[in-house]
């Protein structure tokens, strides 16, 4: 079973003959929604809008422990593709670039980023998992098979820095990401991961770029939400298909 967390602008997938939808209740909590079981293809699905079906959950009040959990431990599912918008700060990945990051920094604070907190269900454990790299190697070697197979350029090798959010960042900041070595920049990224990996589910993203970093090129002095919504608009079809063909 494979399971797909939607961003923004992703909150249902057309081509999905949904079967089912299951509410669940976690350890942790609430997830974001329903699951959404189904079918992509001859695929098995599940599917999750990370900030709710009607986009009202921000970045930071995601029960991202409670949507691994679910996905995981109720629905079963054996991988785990994420899809996000970012935005670039490397000068070649503006605004509609499809990104398949290999590595992350993170910068979000206060968020639940471990079932292993040393009480609840895993009490008594304190678990280091390894994290070298992020993202499974294999999933994301998929993901790119199935984007050469549809025909889409995607850059497979970007640096995701996760911020805090919900507010965007400054130009400062952007600066400084890029010094760490951050080719893209998005809210959601972490503690996602990093969960996804403690629970021992392969897991890769796919990220549109949606906007000009701040700082950099047309977001030089503001970014431009309407330009965001044209972008995910226009774009995120190629996203879709990608993991359509990725079903197949
Ligand atoms: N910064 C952080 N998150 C984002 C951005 C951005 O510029 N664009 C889309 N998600």
């Amino acid at each position: 079973m494979l399971a797909i967390i939607g961003g923004s602008g992703l909150t249902q997938f057309s081509s999905m003959d949904i079967v089912r939808r299951e509410v669940v209740r976690t350890p942790y909590g609430e997830p974001s929604g329903a699951l959404t079981f189904g079918r992509i293809g001859c695929q098995d699905v599940v599917f999750l809008a990370r900030h709710g079906y009607g986009h009202t959950i921000p970045p930071h009040r995601v029960n991202y422990r409670a949507n691994i959990w679910a996905l995981v431990n109720e629905a079963k599912a054996t991988q785990l593709v994420s899809v996000a918008s970012v935005g670039g700060i490397r000068a070649d990945l503006g605004p509609g670039v499809v990104v398949i990051p290999h590595q992350i920094i993170d910068y979000t604070w206060g968020r639940s980023m471990t079932f292993f907190e040393g009480g609840g269900e895993n009490e008594g454990r304190v678990v280091h998992v390894d994290f070298t790299e992020p993202y499974d190697g294999a999933l994301r070697e998929r993901l790119m098979a199935a984007a050469a197979r549809v025909g889409e350029v995607v850059s497979d090798h970007a640096v995701y820095a996760a911020t805090q959010g919900p507010r965007l960042e400054t130009a400062a900041e952007i600066t400084r990401f890029e010094r760490d070595g951050a080719d893209i920049v998005g809210m959601t990224g972490m503690p996602e991961a990093g969960l996804a990996r403690e629970a021992g589910i392969p897991y890769a993203a796919i990220c549109l770029v949606a906007n000009w970093a701040a700082g950099r090129a047309d977001s030089t002095h503001a970014i431009r939400f309407d330009d965001i919504e044209a972008v995910l608009e226009q774009s995120l079809g190629r996203v879709r298909r990608v993991i359509e063909q990725l079903c197949d």
